[in-house]
């Protein structure tokens, strides 16, 4: 397992200023302030200079995960992999590394068209976070082990056995457990692990997502962060994905909002940390022990 954690999201919006308002003062993280030639703005959530790039569009998507190895050898190797595999890769250059705030980067395509930009050494600056909204902290390190990401991501793999074997294989992710959610007819999602104690980074779910992700997710550190900002999110007029529940799988105490253009966001606490060492991957066929009633924006058409 080479892939140390998802650092970072670019995210395309067609409001980026909409964005903005939903990311600091629903969500609570920190516009970053980073002044950027191409127009894109910022958020963080801790010592990390930024953990989302808002970048003007004329679609709402995510454009690319952003996968962090351990050194610049272990990054080298993931390269000579993927290149040996016969994946295309694109090396970024030093001035579009410096943009993303990371000694280096490459750009490499999943089997399901998900754009990856792997990369090592991000710069971190160590400004504390100031919550706009008082939100206590955001769960992205653990103890001695470090960095854990910013949370995570479910991305659209309808070629599911496919693209899990690229990344078990060839990027250097660990399968933690695959769901077969009830009353979806055989559906599969595969959750997948870094080398850090967080349940899931990167998660495949077996079907295709018009906005090239299924949700993002972010780790608040108490309930009350989290009801907070529910509140915050009713008052602001967001649409309820999925009310509050928790899953069964990372324990994930969590509700489902959407982001102004439509991407979901899951924002909870309570997530698992698990030991890879002693773990042995699981198969459920139920993902929630309590909640998480859906409620598509198509239901109300
Ligand atoms: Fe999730």
């Amino acid at each position: 397992m080479s892939v140390s954690a998802a650092g970072y999201l670019r995210i395309a919006s067609t409001d980026t200023a909409a964005w903005m308002v939903f990311g600091t003062e629903v969500l609570g993280l920190m516009d970053a302030q980073i002044e950027d030639t191409a127009g894109a703005q910022f958020l963080r959530m801790d010592d990390h200079p930024f953990r989302f790039m808002i970048e003007s569009s004329d679609t709402d998507s995510l454009i690319a995960t952003g996968l962090e190895y351990p050194s610049e050898a272990a990054w080298r190797a993931a390269l000579d992999t993927l290149a040996t595999a016969g994946h295309d890769i694109i090396l970024g250059s030093a001035e579009e590394a410096q943009r993303r705030c990371v000694s280096a980067f490459a750009t490499v395509q999943d089997p399901a068209d998900n754009t990856l930009e792997l990369y090592w050494g991000r710069n971190l600056d160590y400004v504390p976070l100031a919550s706009p909204t008082g939100v206590s902290g955001f769960v992205t390190t653990y103890q001695q082990t470090g960095d854990m990401g910013f949370g995570h991501c479910v991305l659209p793999a309808p070629n599911i056995d496919a693209v899990t074997d690229f990344y078990t294989q060839l990027i250097g992710t660990g399968l933690t457990d695959t769901l077969y959610p009830p009353g979806m007819g055989g559906l599969k999602i595969n959750f997948m692990h870094a080398n850090n104690p967080r349940q899931h980074s990167v998660a495949l779910f077996g079907g295709p997502h018009p906005l090239g992700v299924v949700h993002i997710m972010v780790e608040a550190q108490t309930l009350d962060d989290v009801g907070a900002t529910l509140d915050r999110a009713k008052k602001a007029g967001c649409h309820f994905l999925a009310t509050l529940g928790r899953h069964v799988n990372d324990n994930m105490c969590s509700a489902y909002i959407l982001a102004p253009g439509g991407i979901a966001v899951e924002y909870g606490c309570d997530g698992i940390l698990i030991d890879w060492e002693n773990y042995v991957p699981t198969v459920s066929v139920e993902g929630d022990l309590w909640g998480h009633e859906y409620h598509f924006p198509s239901m109300d058409e």
